[in-house]
């Protein structure tokens, strides 16, 4: 038998070309050999909130686990009690009526839904529009499907929104998929009521589904909710929302969230998913209704936790020149750095001299050149050390 040449054959898909490792997985790995190297390592990079979920979520996790029913496949859908619980929430923090029968998919975590939610939706050549900085998933979810991203630049100016009338019309009329995220990651920035509402109508103008990644809209400094898109009238048509309990409820590695709408592209969804996985874990779903179920005055109390750090580190950078936009949400300062750096190469720089990592800009897209991003995810003894490193070497520099 001839033998086969193994070079003529590669293994890895064409796909996967427009994809190169995740930022944060690549960094674990540096960062787990500066640690054997017995390097201590102050993470401010990633966005992990720190503090536990509340105490009451646990227990049920540990209890319901106990039972033997508990530790087999389940439906897609999860329990009905676990898609009320977050049609409940949707009641009570946004005053939005979501049918739990045929309005919520569970998620292994939002990223999961966001990522396959394109491989549904997106043929080969199809247009999405992403906004330039983005959670990463939008544009790596876009270019595994094959489809055409077409950026739109979040700048200080416009407080980073998109300009939703700068988008050509040759464009917009080509588009599946707008995706929107405010509050945002990783600018902090939060989106006027009206924002939403031109979001909604440009939808129905021009047959574009509009994704909205929720992920904070329940961290606020001033402790009211910000919005979902289903308050704007008309949205159910044109919009989907993603909404997770990652950071709301301090859950980010117990993989929970939720995909919420009434527009057809949740049938391929969902059909999709059944393809891929097997239902999430019963007792996390089950832990979920007791964390969607919890007092609105917790969430407020860690809220205020995460301000009073987002004032700590601003309060470092008082003497510098920076136009920092002070955030109202979400769990990040988007900080300006001199234009002589390139971002990576200055979070790189600050990781090796001072043992501190942050993220720089442009993992999340072109447009966060120049910038760096801190996430407020350390105790205030702990990031007031970090913030005196990065002064220190920042000031020397
Ligand atoms: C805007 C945004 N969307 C989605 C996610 C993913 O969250 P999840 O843990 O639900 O996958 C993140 C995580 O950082 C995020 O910042």
């Amino acid at each position: 038998m001839d033998k086969i040449d193994n070079n003529l054959k590669s293994y890895s898909s064409k796909r996967l070309e427009k994809a190169p490792p995740y930022f944060f997985s690549e960094l674990d790995q540096i960062i787990s050999k500066l640690k054997e190297n017995g390097k201590e390592i102050i993470r401010l990079d990633i966005g992990s909130p720190d503090l536990p979920p509340h105490h009451s979520v646990i227990e049920k996790l540990y209890n319901a686990s106990q039972d033997p029913n508990t530790h087999g496949y389940q439906s897609h859908l999860g329990p009905k009690a676990y898609r009320q619980a977050w049609a409940g929430m949707y009641k009570k923090v946004f005053n939005v009526d979501l049918d739990p029968d045929k309005s919520l998919i569970p998620l292994t975590g939002t990223k999961e839904g966001i990522f396959h939610l394109q491989q549904a939706c997106i043929d080969p050549g199809d247009v999405v529009l992403v906004p330039d900085p983005h959670y990463p998933t939008y544009l790596r979810g876009t270019q595994i499907a094959g489809g055409t991203p077409y950026l739109l630049p979040l700048k200080p100016e416009n407080n980073f929104l998109p300009d939703l009338d700068a988008i050509p019309t040759a464009i917009a009329e080509k588009a599946k998929i707008l995706w929107l995220n405010y509050p945002n990651n990783p600018t902090g920035a939060s989106a006027p009521f009206s924002f939403f509402e031109k979001a909604v109508a440009f939808g129905h103008k021009y047959n574009v589904l509009i994704c909205s990644d929720a992920a904070y809209t329940q961290v606020t400094f001033n402790n009211k909710p910000t919005t979902s898109i289903f308050q704007v009238s008309g949205a159910k048509e044109v919009a989907v929302e993603f909404n997770t309990l990652s950071k709301s409820h301090n859950m980010a590695g117990w993989r929970i969230g939720v995909l919420a709408g009434t527009h057809p592209i949740l049938d391929s969804f969902l059909s999709l998913k059944s393809n891929i996985d097997s239902g999430q874990f019963l007792p996390i779903m089950q832990a979920g209704i007791t964390a969607l179920n919890l007092d609105i005055d917790w969430l407020q109390e860690r809220n205020q936790v995460y301000k009073k750090r987002r004032d700590l580190v601003l309060s470092y950078f008082k003497d510098f020149d920076l136009s920092i936009q002070i955030p109202e949400a979400a769990i990040y300062l988007w900080v300006p750095i001199p234009p002589k750096w390139k971002s990576k190469d200055f979070t790189n720089e600050l990781l090796n001299k001072t043992a501190v990592s942050i993220a720089p800009g442009t993992i999340f897209g072109d447009q966060g050149e120049g910038y760096v991003r801190i996430t407020l995810n350390k105790p205030i003894a702990i990031l007031e050390i970090a913030m005196q490193k990065i002064i220190k070497w920042w000031g020397n520099d």
